[in-house]
């Protein structure tokens, strides 16, 4: 680490060791500002580099820092930023990732990858996918994978009854596959996720069958108290005691991705309860996750913090962006607390090589040491988020968009009977969450629901 940081430095003009610059007030220096980091973001990627797999990370753990999920992530975190600077740098390498790890189902389970295959992970990358329909990003060449059917794959298997019995209602369970340590837990973020999806599904396609599913996703969340009166947001639960033994920790994305998929409901349905819940949402993300205006994750900063947990504040940005444009209503209480967020955030990019890369921690205003994708990936978000006012609105199938759907793809069971060998490291790697989950629980963060 050191020789290479020693070895780099001279590289740089000394004006390029400042600080991240930009003025907050001035849209091209928000887009310069991203640029940057932006760069500096996918200094991680090598996917594309010969020998190397398209489309990931370094990673699964142990062979590099980050699973797959993060780079499903990466790359919507990438069309956003698009979208919402016109900045298109990064395009074909979205595009060339998001097919690529399609896998030969065209269901975002390839089976190099089941042995840390959550359905929360499977989500992430097919919400990507729909990040590229409703933004009418360009359409593969018929006979491949299409962004709207990738999404739809994802969402009907995700439907299947063996992910959804063994208790405790409906609800989805966290792994996809049952030799996974966690396929015994149910969860918000799994959950959240196909609420999330179907709620886009049916608004772009007009098919509310998706909506049905989305409807019921949310009350079972309710019910099981995951979500509670004040509007707090808890990780899930083990089935084992019919999760009532309910993990207590908070963590902005589970909030987040509930308050982007209520915001395409109200966009789609006008129903004053749509409304309400995304401002009861609102009241419990002020809450909980900013101090003084600023994001912050309780669980990570004040506690265990795996590389999954650097990413949530970035998500929970560009989802709140979302949400100031999909409830217009929000957007004067959503766009003063980005902006405050993301002067933060930027004031403590002052690491790195060249002196402009990102920390995690946003309230202390300064770089606290910790490189990072999640770190870049955050600030990314935050910056170009501010700019989503000004972007045209996610498109659906009457207005606009040009995605192919196919309503039967996906429920190919095969996906989950053909797996790849799991070796040892696999295992080791999948587990790391529940452990620090049954960490987290053991030191008495159960909550009891009754
Ligand atoms: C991206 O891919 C398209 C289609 O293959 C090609 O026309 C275009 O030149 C590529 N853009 C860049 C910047 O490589
Ligand atoms: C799966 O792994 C093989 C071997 O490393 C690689 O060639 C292939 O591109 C990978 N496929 C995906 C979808 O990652
Ligand atoms: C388990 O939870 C489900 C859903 O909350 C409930 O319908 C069921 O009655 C519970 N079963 C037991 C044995 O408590
Ligand atoms: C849906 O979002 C668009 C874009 O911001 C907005 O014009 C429209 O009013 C929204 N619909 C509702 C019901 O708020
Ligand atoms: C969109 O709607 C049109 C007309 O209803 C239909 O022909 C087309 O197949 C739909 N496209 C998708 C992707 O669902
Ligand atoms: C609506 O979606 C459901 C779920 O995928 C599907 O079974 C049904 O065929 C779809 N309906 C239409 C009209 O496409």
């Amino acid at each position: 680490m050191i020789p290479s940081l020693v070895y780099l430095l001279p590289l740089y003009p000394l004006a390029a060791l400042a600080a991240l610059e930009v003025d907050l007030d001035d849209r091209e220096s928000i887009k310069a500002a991203a640029a940057q980091v932006a760069e500096d973001l996918l200094k991680y990627y090598h996917g594309h580099d010969p020998g190397h797999t398209i489309g990931i990370l370094p990673g699964p753990p142990p062979d590099g820092d980050y699973y797959w999920w993060e780079a499903g992530a990466m790359w919507g975190a990438l069309l956003d930023y698009w979208h919402w600077t016109g900045d298109d740098t990064y395009n074909n390498l979205t595009y060339d990732s998001l097919l690529w790890q399609a896998g030969p189902n065209k269901d975002y389970a390839d089976k190099n990858w089941t042995a840390s295959l959550g359905n929360d992970d499977q989500s992430f990358w097919a919400m990507s996918a729909l990040i590229a329909a409703e933004y009418n990003f360009r359409n593969p060449p018929a006979g491949m994978a299409q962004w709207l059917a990738l999404a739809q794959a994802v969402w009907t298997e995700q439907t299947a009854d063996d992910l959804r019995d063994g208790g405790c209602g409906i609800g989805l369970r966290w792994q996809a596959v049952s030799l996974n340590p966690g396929f015994s837990y149910k969860n918000t973020i799994a959950n959240g996720c196909f609420f999330n999806i179907g709620a886009r599904l049916a608004r772009y396609t007009g098919n509310n069958t998706y909506m049905d599913w989305s409807l019921k996703t949310w009350d079972w969340l309710i019910d099981i108290k995951y979500v509670d009166d004040k509007w707090n947001v808890y990780d899930g639960a083990d089935i084992s005691n019919n999760c009532t033994m309910i993990v207590a920790q908070q963590y902005s994305y589970n909030a987040g991705i509930l308050l982007q998929g209520a915001a395409y409901l109200w966009n789609y349905t006008s129903d004053q309860i749509w409304m309400d819940r995304i401002n009861g949402l609102l009241d419990g993300i002020e809450r909980v996750f900013f101090i003084d205006g600023v994001a912050y994750e309780p669980a990570c900063e004040g506690g265990v913090c795996t590389a999954d947990m650097l990413t949530y504040k970035g998500f929970l940005h560009r989802w709140m962006g979302y949400t100031a444009q999909l409830a217009p209503s929000t957007a004067g209480r959503i766009m003063p607390l980005l902006k405050s967020s993301t002067k933060a955030a930027v004031a403590q990019c002052t690491g790195g090589d060249n002196g402009r890369q990102c920390g995690f921690h946003w309230t202390s205003g300064k770089f606290d040491g910790l490189l990072g994708v999640g770190q870049q990936m955050n600030v990314l978000g935050a910056l170009s988020s501010l700019l989503v006012l000004d972007a045209p609105e996610a498109v659906t199938n009457t207005t606009g968009g040009t995605s192919m759907g196919d309503p039967h793809a996906g429920g190919n069971k095969m996906t989950y009977d053909v797996l790849g060998p799991i070796t040892t490291g696999d295992k080791a790697g999948a587990g790391i969450l529940t452990v620090v989950i049954i960490t987290f629980a053991s030191v008495s963060l159960w909550w009891m629901a009754n």
